[in-house]
Order: structure tokens, then sequence, then C-alpha cells
């Protein structure tokens, strides 16, 4: 397997990690280490307690979160906010990020289209994510698809065969993983939607399980 810290050539951090999360998000909006700033409305970081016991990782903004300047305030995030309810896992006592803080895209007309951040940039982005960790200090951390699987566990991570695992992390935190809600979105069949779905429940549901 590829070691994520040892991937990519990346542009070092030039400036201390923030301490705070106003600090972060100042810091983040002024990053120049990959190039996703230049296309970008905005660097969009996490939300939710300080304190919280649970961080939801997802993987980069999309074209409503990049214009609002908030995480997961569009369909994704619409998809996400049911399943929290249906699984009763309180969305605001969830610090919800992103392993890729700003949008990357491609122009189609006027349309942005989502494009799927590389290697290069997930550890750019990484210390920026490292940094909220290290704030927030959550006991799980849930890693919502393969990109914020990576970020989160340096390293690929295969989603349906390490579903329902608590996984030790170097920072004390146990780490999950499950489907990206976006996934749930675009599976084409409703059968296999539906699965997927209860899967992602039942996710949702464990990780707040070893919170508690
Ligand atoms: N998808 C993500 O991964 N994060 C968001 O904030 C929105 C969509």
């Amino acid at each position: 397997m590829v070691s994520l810290a040892r991937s990519a050539s990346v542009r070092p951090a030039t400036r201390e990690e923030p301490e705070t999360l106003a600090g972060l998000r100042a810091a983040v909006q002024a990053c120049r280490r990959c190039d996703l700033y230049g296309h970008a409305t905005q660097g969009v970081t996490g939300e939710g307690p300080a304190q919280a016991r649970l961080m939801l990782v997802g993987e980069q903004p999309g074209d409503q979160e990049d214009l609002a300047g908030r995480p997961f305030v569009g369909p994704a995030g619409q998809m996400l906010d049911k399943a929290l309810a249906e699984a009763e896992v309180p969305r605001d006592r969830a610090f919800v990020t992103n392993a890729v803080k700003h949008f990357k895209h491609e122009l189609r007309g006027k349309r942005r289209i989502h494009k799927t951040p590389n290697t290069g940039e997930v550890t750019a982005c990484r210390g920026w994510l490292d940094a909220e960790r290290s704030i927030v200090r959550p006991r799980v951390i849930v890693a919502l698809g393969a990109t914020a699987a990576m970020s989160v566990f340096g390293k690929p991570v295969a989603i349906g065969a390490s579903r329902q695992k608590a996984m030790q992390l170097p920072d004390q935190a146990l780490g999950v993983v499950t489907y990206h809600p976006s996934y749930l979105l675009r599976v084409p069949d409703a059968v296999a939607k539906a699965k997927a779905y209860a899967a992602f429940l039942e996710d949702l549901k464990f990780a707040w399980g070893l919170v508690a």
C-alpha cells in the first residue's frame, strides 16, 4: 500500500499550525499548498462543537459549500442530515469537515462539475485536517468515502471491507469508514440504493455507539 505521507510532493507548510478553529479558518483562506485555491470561492473548514466527540470527514466542499463557506449544506449534506436523524445521531454534536478544503471542479458551460481530488491535493491538505483533529480531539472519526479514508488513515482503505470496524488511530481516536453520502445519491438501482443506505445508517449508529 502507498503511504499518503510519502506518496506525493507537496509544498511544505510555511507557518505553524493554528491552535484554534478561528485561526485555522483564517489560515486556510491563505493556503497555497496546492493549486485548488485558485479556482475556488473560498476555503471551507469544519463546523461543529470545538470539543465534539464525533468527527465526520467528507471529501471536499461541493458547489454549494464553496459558495456558502460551510461544509455539507448541498444535496450530499441533505442526505447526511436525513441519515443522521434516522440513525439518531445529533448532527449538532458532531464536528463536520472535509479532507480537502477547496472545491475542485471543471467548468461545463456555466456548470461547475465536481472533480475528485488527487493524492497530491489530499496530501497537501492533510495538515489542515490534522490541525482540526488536534484542536477538536474527537473520540471517533468517521471517514465518509475513499478520499476521506485516505486522509484520515494516511493510506488507501477499502470501504466495503472495512466497515463496522473501529480502527485505532495514532492520535488516540478510533477511525471508522463508511460510504460517502453522494455515493448513496448516485446508486442507480433502487434495491442497491436501499441496501447502501441501510448500511450507511448501521455505520453511523456503530460510530455513535463508540462515542457513548
Ligand atoms: N461532499 C463532501 O464531501 N463534502 C461537502 O462538504 C459536500 C459534499
